[in-house]
């Protein structure tokens, strides 16, 4: 049974010898390291599934590995690795278990929680997801007027609408079936208006994506489509263009969407671990029922790997101890992800929420303020525009950035001239930033080096490789906040924000002038300044 960890991370023995060791290390380069064993590459870098992944250039040696890899077995990596796929409840602040990797289980293995059979209840909803999906897609599912669905919007936010809206353009080359596949978000208008604008009603199909149902930006927008749909074709063409994603089948029928047009998940899938459940209604719509299941599939090879390679061998583990070692004993705050394919645009914004929501947190499970450095602040933008941007820093600035690198050994598209030159850049920074090349002479054209950086590599973006890169990513966060002793999948630090919103909705469209004193002053100008503006 899981035990909440007694003892700080930064008091045990193995902390402390990182922290030396961490000294002894400063003064070497990478150059240093990569002369001294010609071994190097060959004893750091290894494959999981489709996925190559080479960690040789980070200041890192043997024994700084031995190091880590005791951290990870004293912080009870491997028990807790353990307890989640057993579907213990480890997200202890809200008494769930966290079993995102049962999404993927293979169909007709039982995976038994509480006596209940996990895998079963997934793949019943996976097959009625690829039915719909499948019907929508061959034109048996039809709007209201008999006419063939064209386009479909997945309104959500936050993990029920970044995993899809990523997934759906990393996967764009296999194609949409002829549908064209949009997304809806933000609060802001403009976000819905721009979606909606040039589509028809009848050709358009709304899926309306929310773990609770009850995320106020979902909500608005999807009662403003439903009003746009609604004008043009009358309230009883809601059944017909209307879906729901979502474990509360109460509130979807409250929101007037028949339960029959419901898929559902469960409380033990984490929003920014969603992507593979229901959530992913509209990329299996995109990219067809088989190429969501090669998806799971990859997210599984690495899943198996992740739960039974030993530590020293285990690439999400050894990727996050490698960002433990920046983060703590090194200094660095952030992490850069620099996808080389131009389909990964919205893994960053993907991966921020994975990772931030996830690990920034100050309070350890025991309920007490962290001593130590937790999640980083994750950023990044494809190569190669973020070379013609960001890059500079990363080279020559003063903070430690270790990166990903992320890139495809064939293209998905069939343009002469380009892959080549995309991948050359991707190997060319990293060998850069290891390495830089000295200039005594001209101090401002000087490169240091000694930057280090993940590149990891696969055949082709395909659904399969997919599913392992953000598998991969999945558990590095969760070994991270195994090591760091706080709780990964709750979300508290949203909460705050939105309560105020609330009220500070209220106080805008208020008849008369709100005195505003529950506010501080600095709030309390602002508010007054919106509404004067408003008059004027
Ligand atoms: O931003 C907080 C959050 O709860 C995320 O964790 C979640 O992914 C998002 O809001 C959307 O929540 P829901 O799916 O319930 O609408």
């Amino acid at each position: 049974m899981f035990e909440p960890p007694t003892t700080p991370i930064d008091r045990t023995r193995q902390w402390a010898a990182l922290v030396e060791h961490a000294k002894t290390l400063k003064g070497t380069h990478l150059r240093d390291l990569f002369d001294a064993d010609p071994d190097r590459v060959g004893a750091m870098s290894s494959d999981v599934g489709d996925l190559h992944v080479d960690w040789s250039k980070n200041l890192v040696t043997a024994e700084t590995v031995g190091l880590l890899v005791e951290l990870a077995r004293t912080a009870g990596v491997p028990e807790r690795i353990e307890a989640m796929f057993a579907g213990e409840a480890i997200n202890t602040t809200e008494n769930r278990a966290v079993l995102h990797t049962a999404l993927r289980a293979p169909r007709g293995e039982p995976w038994m929680v509480d006596g209940v059979d996990v895998a079963e209840q997934v793949h019943e909803v996976l097959d009625a997801m690829a039915d719909f999906a499948n019907g929508v897609r061959d034109g048996h599912w039809t709007g209201a007027t008999g006419r063939r669905i064209r386009t479909v919007v997945n309104i959500g936010i936050g993990g029920s609408h970044l995993g899809p809206e990523m997934a759906a353009q990393a996967l764009a080359s296999f194609g949409h079936g002829g549908l064209d596949v949009r997304f809806v978000s933000n609060v802001d208008g403009n976000d819905v208006w721009w979606a909606l604008h040039d589509l028809d009603p009848a050709e358009t199909l709304f899926i309306v994506s929310s773990k609770s149902f009850g995320t106020v930006e979902t909500l608005t927008n999807a009662r403003s489509a439903r009003a746009w749909l609604t004008d043009r074709l009358g309230e009883a063409a809601v059944a017909r263009h209307f879906v729901a994603v979502s474990t509360s089948a109460q509130r979807v029928r409250e929101f007037g969407i028949d339960t029959a047009n419901m898929f559902g998940f469960w409380d033990w899938v984490g929003g920014r671990y969603s992507l593979d459940s229901a959530i992913g209604l509209s990329l299996m719509i995109a990219i067809g029922p088989p190429a969501f299941s090669e998806m799971l599939a990859g997210f599984r090879s690495v899943d198996e790997h992740f739960r039974t390679a030993p530590l020293a061998q285990n690439l999400p583990v050894l990727l996050g101890l490698l960002g433990v070692w920046y983060g703590n004993f090194w200094g660095a705050d952030s992490h850069a992800v620099l996808p080389y394919d131009h389909h990964l645009a919205r893994l960053t914004a993907y991966l921020q929420q994975l990772d931030m929501e996830s690990n920034g947190k100050s309070t350890t499970l025991a309920g007490e303020r962290v001593g130590w450095q937790t999640g980083p602040i994750v950023w990044g933008q494809p190569g190669t525009n973020g070379q013609h941007a960001f890059y500079q820093l990363l080279h020559q600035g003063t903070k430690l950035v270790p990166a990903d690198l992320i890139g495809f050994i064939h293209p998905n598209h069939e343009v002469a001239g380009h892959h080549d030159l995309l991948l050359a850049n991707l190997v060319a920074q990293a060998e850069a930033l290891a390495f830089g090349r000295r200039n005594e002479a001209e101090p401002h054209r000087d490169f240091e080096g000694n930057r280090p950086t993940n590149v990891i590599l696969a055949p082709m973006l395909t659904p399969g490789v997919l599913g392992q890169l953000i598998a991969l990513y999945e558990h590095k966060v969760f070994v991270q906040g195994v090591i760091w002793q706080i709780d990964s999948f709750d979300q508290w630090g949203v909460e705050l924000g939105k309560v105020l919103a609330t009220t500070i909705a209220d106080e805008l469209t208020a008849e008369s002038e709100p005195d505003f004193s529950d506010h501080d002053a600095s709030t309390a100008a602002l508010l007054r300044r919106i509404r004067a503006g408003r008059r004027s």
